[in-house]
């Protein structure tokens, strides 16, 4: 680690930058920031160690029991910072067109007044007292054709060391970027600066003014008055999917909210699915999912949990990456029986945030365990016991609560997860959480039908973002928070990318919308999801190899009950029916509701996908 002074442009970086544009961006940023000091991020463990020691003893950090949880840290949060803020995430394209309808817009001059030009611009000095961390980061293998690089500038050791868990940070990626190479810049700020002798607090925000915004023509990213998450951890949301949509538009490839999995049958023969699903709703899950009984010889391995970067490749089929190193995922719900794989990775190594401390220095959060520990201190560190729960309804973790853990933690690692070439797609699979309407698993058609799927696709609200939770709202391909772009423009990118292969005479992947999701009468979910989900896997591969069987309906085409395995579970027919059945008036209704989506979205929607809407309507009236 190089630690320097900064005295106004000079920034004394490390002998081995050679990136002329990376030091002079620094200084630039040093000088309108103002830090008290300089630390180039070399990505080494004695770093990363050295940085969780001083965030102990800053207080921002609690080591948590070595004999428990070996290496591993609970960071806590300020209330008022505890999840993704879409409101105040922009993307700032020179039209508002451009941006689209789902997006916050704004002119990009009258965003830079606002965070860098006009007097009382918020980045002006709002490092002062802080020290400002280089984090150089490739997302993808270090060196491959679908990796790109970053740069990050914090005022945050948080996020220094969450983000040596999330990508590959550090020296090796300098050294790849070399003298000339390109690099987004993406800069951050917790906007609180400090005044001399001023005490800092343990988790430093701005609890009142956050900016989360893009530039999506200069390919940069400012985020400001956070230090958590999507908004802080700039690789993730803002870099890998807002910024890296509209390089994946201008540049022929795709940037995607979805889970990247292997799956082995007992014959060895190996496919490739990439999942998207709206925030919390099972991505980690279904990435390391572990096959039920029954299953012998069957194996689920992760490359990726949550985003996926995908190319053409030279045989015409669709390579993909992870372009993440680590998972954040979310604690509350996850336990040995919903993700043992997870919990395992858990097991040393990790940052965790908000979830609450047991007695005994390690963690807890809701469903970790069955039985919940007598005494807790809580995310918000008050006391906790079941019996308060109940009384008040506390929450030990805020339901948003996460772990940051590096992917080599993963018991079911994908041996190709590292691969640079990454891995060819064989089918694309889109769910949301809908607790009717929607079947258990349907496929698409063709290409045209699989993009319309995807572009319909409607989820109830979680806790992954601030705002009323279970509401339908529609997100299309998972991406309505993601998107860095119009988001008709990209659906007809979609549709563009699957013509251009299949004019190549490739195979494109198939297409599946899945719902895990679909309540019966008493509330509950009907369908028992997690491993359970290999049932519906095998199902899909079948079709692949053009070996199962399933029966047309209005949306698409749907196993029978006769089509999926059963073998150690007890499903009766009836249930089958009522996660599979397509109910007319719910449909007549959702279609509806896709119109209003297209009304939304009329300026550039592709007219492909006004005419499926028009082929299930006639189908539908049939
Ligand atoms: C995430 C999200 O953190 O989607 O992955 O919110
Ligand atoms: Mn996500």
């Amino acid at each position: 680690m190089n630690q320097t002074v900064s005295q106004g442009t000079q920034v004394n970086a490390p002998a081995y930058v050679k990136n002329q544009k990376l030091i002079a961006w620094v200084a630039e940023m040093a000088a309108l920031t103002q830090p008290k000091d300089i630390v180039w991020c070399d990505g080494s463990k004695e770093e990363y160690d050295r940085l969780c020691a001083q965030l102990v003893a800053a207080g921002s950090f609690k080591k948590l029991n070595p004999e428990l949880r070996p290496n591993s840290y609970l960071a806590i949060t300020d209330p008022s910072d505890v999840a993704r803020v879409e409101d105040r995430t922009f993307i700032c394209s020179e039209r508002k067109e451009d941006a689209g309808p789902t997006n916050n817009w704004c002119e990009p001059a009258e965003m830079r007044a606002k965070l860098q030009t006009a007097d009382n611009a918020v980045f002006k000095g709002c490092m002062k007292g802080r020290t400002m961390y280089v984090v150089p980061f490739s997302m993808g293998p270090l060196g491959s054709n679908i990796a790109h690089i970053g740069v990050e500038l914090s005022d945050s050791a948080y996020v220094a060391v969450n983000m040596k868990l999330m990508t590959r940070m550090g020296k090796g990626v300098i050294d790849v970027l070399g003298p000339d190479g390109e690099f987004v810049p993406c800069m951050h700020s917790v906007g609180a600066p400090l005044e001399a002798g001023q005490k800092d607090t343990i988790w430093p925000c701005n609890p009142t003014v956050k900016y989360i915004v893009h530039y999506p023509a200069t390919r940069e990213i400012w985020s400001y008055g956070s230090g958590y998450g999507g908004n802080a951890l700039l690789g993730k949301k803002c870099f890998a999917l807002r910024i890296a949509s509209t390089m994946g538009r201008d540049q022929g490839w795709l940037a995607e909210h979805m889970l990247l999995l292997g799956v082995t049958n007992p014959q060895g023969q190996k496919y490739h699915i990439a999942a998207a699903f709206p925030s919390a709703c099972g991505k980690t899950n279904f990435s390391m999912l572990i096959p039920p009984a029954g299953y012998n010889g069957w194996k689920v391995t992760t490359i990726g949990d949550d985003i996926a970067w995908i190319k053409p490749g030279a045989d015409g089929r669709m390579y993909a990456i992870n372009p993440e190193a680590g998972y954040f995922g979310v604690a509350p719900g996850t336990n040995t029986l919903t993700n043992l794989n997870c919990m395992n990775s858990l097991d040393s190594d990790v940052i965790f945030t908000n979830v609450a401390l047991t007695d005994d220095g390690d963690v807890w959060w809701e469903s970790m365990t069955d039985t919940p520990p007598a005494h807790l201190i809580d995310w918000q560190g008050k006391d906790w016991t079941p019996q308060i729960a109940k009384e008040t309804g506390a929450k030990a973790a805020h339901p948003n609560a996460r772990f940051t853990v590096a992917a080599t933690n993963n018991p079911a690692l994908d041996p190709e997860w590292d691969n640079p070439a990454g891995v060819p797609i064989d089918a694309f699979i889109f769910g949301g959480r809908r607790s009717t309407t929607v079947p258990l698993v349907t496929e698409a058609r063709n290409w045209t039908e699989g993009v319309y799927m995807a572009a319909t696709m409607g989820s109830e609200t979680t806790a992954a973002a601030f705002g009323a939770q279970g509401v339908v709202r529609r997100d299309p391909f998972a991406m309505l928070p993601f998107m860095g772009y119009n988001m008709s423009d990209y659906f007809q990118h979609w549709l563009d990318m699957g013509a251009k292969l299949q004019a190549s005479g490739a195979k494109l992947p198939k297409v599946y919308c899945v719902n895990w999701f679909r309540k019966g009468a008493d509330g509950k979910f009907v369908w028992p999801g997690y491993g359970e989900n290999m049932r519906v896997l095998e199902w899909m591969l079948g079709r692949i190899a053009g070996t199962a069987q399933g029966v047309e309906n209005i949306f698409g085409l749907s196993p029978t009950y006769a089509d999926l395995n059963w073998t150690g579970l007890n499903f009766t027919k009836e249930q089958f029916q009522s996660v599979i059945g397509i109910d007319r008036a719910a449909w007549t209704q959702e279609l509806t509701l896709h119109e209003e989506l297209f009304q939304k979205l009329a300026y550039h929607l592709p007219k492909d996908l006004t005419q499926v809407k028009a082929q299930l309507e006639q189908k539908l009236a049939a």
